[in-house]
């Protein structure tokens, strides 16, 4: 019988199924009906020290349909991080340790660029006991102007110094949220692993424009006639995380073996995470998937995911991690590999059609080599 209890960084989870941050691990509420649907872990929303910086506009989502049957593909917000006071959130993770003891609540945390705030909120979150941080080097708007998220994530000898920083002060288990607005998210996770996270998550949104309205003029979401790019998500952005996600565990096996990777980017479905989870994730995040389904997602998931590990006889989650990187190569070697193919081919049906299987086969110019084919 395949099992989906795993354990990443010394943390045990039930599943591998992990709410990604964003409004469905927004308040102590909807994080304590995660736990009740059986989600294996929650990030929450990301967390600043100081929330009164945070003001949200809305609208703040747009959406991407396909023509025909309607179904949302596409995701992009403009929603900045948590705009509840830092002291709320400390109140709520305590009382969700109390209610939920088995439950692992990661923290996602944001500051700007001061090793005094980065340690403060470091110390101040832990004492509430989570399971881990995740660190937001990785959200594309609104906030970079404050050079904080994408910003930090962009500039990989800050994410370095960020994260030795931050893996000084904490004594549970550190993630870096990698951006995929980089020329190599390979770099990024070699920079936050050398800063000594135990693990990278990948990806947050991809920037984007969504559209513009042909009856006004103005590109989406409009917020009183204006707007600014913001972070794509849902299944759209899925091939870009699958490669990403794929880069990163390149460099988890090459350069930082034993290191974790939380897979992200429009996970949907048990056979999505199968697919990132070849590719090398641990654990796999869904975010705007919960906010088009609802939580009770995750146990269609779990047991897609079962489906696909009994059939491949999987055991664990560890029994297929990673197991397709093998089949990536370089372009000269796929050119090399169809050419002996080819001629394996070639030489299978020239060996086929000497081999006499009907009497009406004999040649008079061939008799010989036609006869000792035969032989034994
Ligand atoms: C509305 C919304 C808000 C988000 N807020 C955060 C956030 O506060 N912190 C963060 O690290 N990622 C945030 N994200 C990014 C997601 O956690 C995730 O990385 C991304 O959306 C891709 O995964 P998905 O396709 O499953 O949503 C947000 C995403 C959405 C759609």
């Amino acid at each position: 019988m395949p099992t989906l209890q795993t354990t990443v960084d010394g943390i045990a989870l039930p599943n591998p199924f992990v709410i990604g941050s964003g409004p469905p691990g927004t308040n102590a509420n909807v994080i304590g009906k995660a736990f009740d649907e059986g989600w294996g872990a929650v990030i929450i929303k990301t967390i600043s020290l100081d929330s009164s910086k945070v003001t949200n506009v809305a609208p703040r989502y747009a959406r991407l349909r396909t023509e025909k049957s309607r179904e949302v593909i596409g995701w992009q917000n403009i929603e900045l991080i948590s705009d509840r006071p830092f002291q709320v959130w400390l109140d709520e993770l305590n009382m969700l340790k109390d209610k939920y003891p088995d439950g692992r609540v990661i923290a996602s945390i944001m500051e700007e660029y001061s090793k005094d705030a980065w340690v403060e909120i470091v110390e101040r979150v832990q004492a509430t006991g989570v399971a881990g941080f995740e660190l937001n080097f990785s959200c594309p708007h609104g906030l970079p102007e404050r050079r904080m998220g994408a910003a930090m994530g962009q500039d990989n000898a800050i994410m370095g110094e960020v994260c030795r920083w931050v893996t000084s002060a904490a004594k549970v288990p550190v993630w870096a949220k990698l951006t995929p607005n980089v020329t190599s998210i390979a770099a990024g996770a070699e920079a936050a692993l050398a800063g000594g996270c135990q693990g990278v998550a990948a990806i947050n949104t991809i920037l984007s424009v969504m559209g513009v309205d042909l009856e006004t003029l103005r590109p989406e979401p409009t917020v009183e006639g204006y707007t600014v790019p913001g972070g794509y998500s849902c299944i759209a952005v899925r091939p870009i995380a699958l490669r990403m996600v794929k880069e990163c565990a390149e460099v988890i096996r090459d350069r930082f073996p034993g290191r974790s990777l939380s897979a992200i980017g429009g996970i949907e479905s048990g056979a999505d995470a199968a697919q990132f989870i070849l590719l090398g994730g641990d654990t796999v995040q869904v975010c705007t998937g919960v906010m088009k389904m609802g939580y009770d997602c995750v146990k269609r998931m779990g047991e897609d995911l079962l489906a696909f590990m009994a059939k491949h006889q999987f055991e664990t989650i560890a029994d297929f991690k990673g197991h397709s990187l093998q089949y990536f190569t370089t372009h000269a070697d796929l050119v090399r590999r169809q050419a002996e193919a080819k001629a394996a081919a070639k030489l299978k049906a020239a060996e086929a059609k000497a081999l006499v299987t009907k009497d009406g086969q004999w040649e008079g110019n061939d008799f010989v080599r036609q006869t000792e084919s035969l032989a034994r």
